[in-house]
């Protein structure tokens, strides 16, 4: 059984996607148990606790330093026992020391084949706009170790997805979370958890 934490800051469909994995049996010897948002009205602590998930709220705003915060999310990912930390949409840029207490025990999907529109300040919608603008025919996410850098560790899994004339970035968004992210995340942590990625 993989033991794992995941991290959020929004609506958690990612998550959700996890969940609805493990609780239709695709995605097998993986359990989830701890989802951390740095945000209390993020609706993935909802969607969580409605599956009897527990689910914390570890803000940086209770924390005078980032250092000090940093040690509270490692101390909780630590007491929940978590051999893998998933990042699902989660917004906060970790410290150097967080990443490398937990090297190659983190994961991060992301909304853009890397190494495309990817790295500081490119996140959620942003990256859809980004690659609008570009007007880039194929797009898609990517599911990558975190390291020390932004967007930038070893890559695990990526699927490609057409942008079509007309996509506003919120369609566009759309449409790579449901042709990519919800389906190469689960498929990702299955890989992990069957000792297939290193
Ligand atoms: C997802 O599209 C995820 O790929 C992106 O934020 C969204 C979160 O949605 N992450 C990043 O941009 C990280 N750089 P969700 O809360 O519904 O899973």
């Amino acid at each position: 059984m993989l033991n794992i934490a995941v991290l959020v800051s929004g609506g958690g469909t990612n998550l959700q996607a996890i969940i609805d994995s493990i609780e239709n049996g695709k995605l097998k010897d993986v359990r989830i148990v701890r989802v951390i948002s740095n945000k209390e009205d993020a609706y993935a602590l909802s969607r969580a606790r409605d599956h009897g998930i527990e689910a914390k709220c570890i803000s940086p705003k209770d924390y005078g330093e980032r250092s000090l915060y940093f040690e509270a999310m490692a101390g909780e990912i630590r007491e929940a026992g978590a051999e893998l930390i998933v990042l699902a949409g989660f917004l906060v840029v970790l410290s150097k020391e967080f990443v490398t207490e937990f090297k190659g025990r983190i994961i991060n999907i992301h909304p853009s084949l890397i190494p495309s529109f990817c790295g500081d300040g490119y996140y959620g919608l942003r990256v859809h706009e980004k690659a609008l603008e570009r007007g880039v025919k194929v797009t898609g996410a990517t599911v990558h170790f975190v390291d020390e850098g932004t967007d930038t560790g070893p890559i695990i899994m990526q699927k490609a997805v057409e942008v079509k004339d007309g996509d506003t970035p919120e369609i566009l968004q759309r449409r790579v979370m449901e042709q990519a992210e919800w389906i190469i995340l689960p498929a990702a942590i299955q890989a992990i958890a069957d000792g297939k990625v290193k």
